[in-house]
């Protein structure tokens, strides 16, 4: 019987209840697809500050590095929003995200047959599915560019700046036609090649990467255009490939043509086996410690963990199709309609598990 090990990183806000919902499916999914799974724990975000004064301690990124898969809930709150950046509770986020080498990013936005009334975007322009997979850069760019403040002219003037190496963006090209060739065989390429020098070689870069893969088609798109693109047909795409701070944006905003960014898992992988896996959602500090939030993105998420690291797609197939069924009858209230029942965070959970036995 393989054992898988893995490391949780709870984080801040909802992060432990929803993390805890997703420890109970995977252990249902243990049991049934018989394999084990041994669980450890570390700090990340507002949590770790609060406990060592740092937001990504050393034991972290050791346990991390141990481990064969990493789950995250989320990290920040209003509590350390005063810090400056380096110390913030997100700063531990793209710490460990760098630590790992987790360049790629993939955020799958599909929608749930019975969720279809839950999306803000209109049937007819829906149609019968949807799904894109948004390929993000994840540990380079402005996120990770030189950034710091300064005196001109006499004031002070702040500055970030978005940088990419050829081998950046050879490398998270060649993972979205990879996954292309195993859709739809189509990729979108969203820059700001009309302004940015960055996405000049992003666009040149993408081009050359493409002529080793003549079945997919290629296009490119401005982020801005692409932003509109999503809502006016967003059927046009499937995987859309981009820079690390055009993909945040733009995959927050096709979570919600899912109907609720509570829905919207995602897989950050290096290229060797192991991964990190969380939801795109924040910590909603707004909603923590209720038992309301929605814990499906980290279920999701557990889903893909199974899929990309840890080789046992059908537990990730049962997982998904148990969420479909329960979510056909219940709902949290990010995503709750009449005529279905309005379950809590931790009934969500035991549904999707009772769903899996
Ligand atoms: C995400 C989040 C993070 C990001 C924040 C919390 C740093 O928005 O994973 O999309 O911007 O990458
Ligand atoms: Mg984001």
């Amino acid at each position: 019987m393989n054992t898988y090990k893995i490391c949780l990183l709870k984080g801040d806000g909802i992060g432990p209840e929803i993390v805890n919902e997703a420890v109970k499916v995977l252990d249902v999914c243990a049991k049934k697809f018989n394999f084990a799974v041994e669980y450890d724990e570390a700090l990340l975000g507002g949590c770790a500050i609060d406990a060592t004064g740092s937001p990504l301690p050393q034991e972290t990124i050791d346990k991390c590095k141990a481990a064969d898969s990493v789950l995250l809930g989320a990290v920040g709150g209003p509590k350390w929003d005063k810090l400056p950046g380096s110390q913030r509770p997100e700063a531990g986020l793209l710490g460990i995200r760098g630590e790992l080498g987790l360049f790629a990013n993939l955020r799958p936005a599909v929608i749930f047959e019975p969720l279809k009334g839950a999306s803000p975007v209109k049937d007819e322009i829906i149609g019968d599915s949807l799904d894109i997979m948004v390929v993000r850069e994840l540990t380079g760019g402005i996120y990770f560019g030189e950034r710091g403040r300064r005196e001109t002219d006499g004031e002070v003037e702040a500055y970030d700046t978005e940088q990419y190496k050829v081998s950046e963006i050879k490398r998270i090209a060649k993972v979205a036609f990879d996954m292309a060739m195993k859709r739809n065989k189509k990729v979108t390429s969203v820059d700001k090649a009309n302004v940015l020098e960055a996405s000049r070689l992003w666009r040149e870069t993408v081009i050359e990467v493409a002529k080793d893969y003549p079945d997919v088609e290629l296009n490119h798109l401005y982020v801005d255009n692409t932003a509109m693109q999503l809502v006016r047909n967003p059927k046009q795409f499937d995987v859309i490939l981009t820079n690390n701070i055009f993909g945040d944006i733009l995959s927050d905003e096709a979570s919600m043509i899912s109907g609720s960014i509570g829905m919207l898992a995602s897989a950050s992988l290096s290229g060797s086996n192991s991964g990190l896996y969380e939801p795109i959602h924040g910590s909603a500090p707004d909603i923590a410690g209720q038992n309301i939030a929605n814990p499906l993105a980290t279920i999701l998420s557990v889903a893909m963990m199974l899929r990309y690291s840890l080789d046992e797609a059908e537990a990730a197939d049962a997982i998904e199709s148990a969420v479909n069924n329960v979510l056909k009858n219940n709902r949290t209230p990010d995503i709750y309609t009449e005529g279905t029942n309005n379950v809590t965070c931790v009934e969500m959970g035991d549904l999707v598990c009772k769903e899996l036995m």
